[in-house]
């Protein structure tokens, strides 16, 4: 079995690496590293909390599930979703919505517009 569980995380790599190309350019001209971002999701451990496609181990269910959130039309159902909303989200969810159930984790601008670049990349 071992060498299954080998082609089946080879298999999900190269889906999540082929998923996060590149950087990613929305509307209001918003730059991420998404490929970073997806690192960064594995750094902060986001998936404790969320199901994460294409990220392996993010299957959480304390808070929403992420998948499509590229194409959602509210964040937390309350805010406008676009790249520079989800970036703000990221950094600092209790400044965006407060009292919101998500804590706010001390992320540096730079990463949490990274990590929403990769967020984009789930359509
Ligand atoms: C301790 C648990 C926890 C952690 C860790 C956490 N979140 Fe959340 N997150 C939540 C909860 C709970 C909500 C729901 C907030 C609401 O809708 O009021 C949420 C909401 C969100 C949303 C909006 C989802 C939607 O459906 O509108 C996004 C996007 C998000 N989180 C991304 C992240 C990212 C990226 C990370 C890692 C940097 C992260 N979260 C870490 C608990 C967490």
């Amino acid at each position: 079995m071992v060498s299954g569980t080998r082609l089946l995380v080879a298999s999900l790599l190269a889906m999540a690496t082929a998923a996060c190309e590149g950087k990613a350019a929305g509307p209001d001209n918003f730059t991420g590293d998404a490929r970073r971002g997806t690192d960064l999701v594995r750094h902060y451990q986001c998936g404790t909390c969320h199901d994460i496609p294409g990220v392996a181990g993010a299957d959480g269910n304390v808070g929403p599930p992420l998948r499509r959130i590229g194409t959602r039309t509210y964040i937390a159902g309350f805010i406008q979703n676009s790249p520079d909303n989800m970036a703000d989200w990221i950094e600092d969810p209790q400044r965006a919505l407060p009292g919101n159930a998500m804590p706010r984790m001390g992320i540096p601008q730079q990463d949490a517009r990274d990590i929403a670049a990769f967020l984009y990349t789930l359509k």
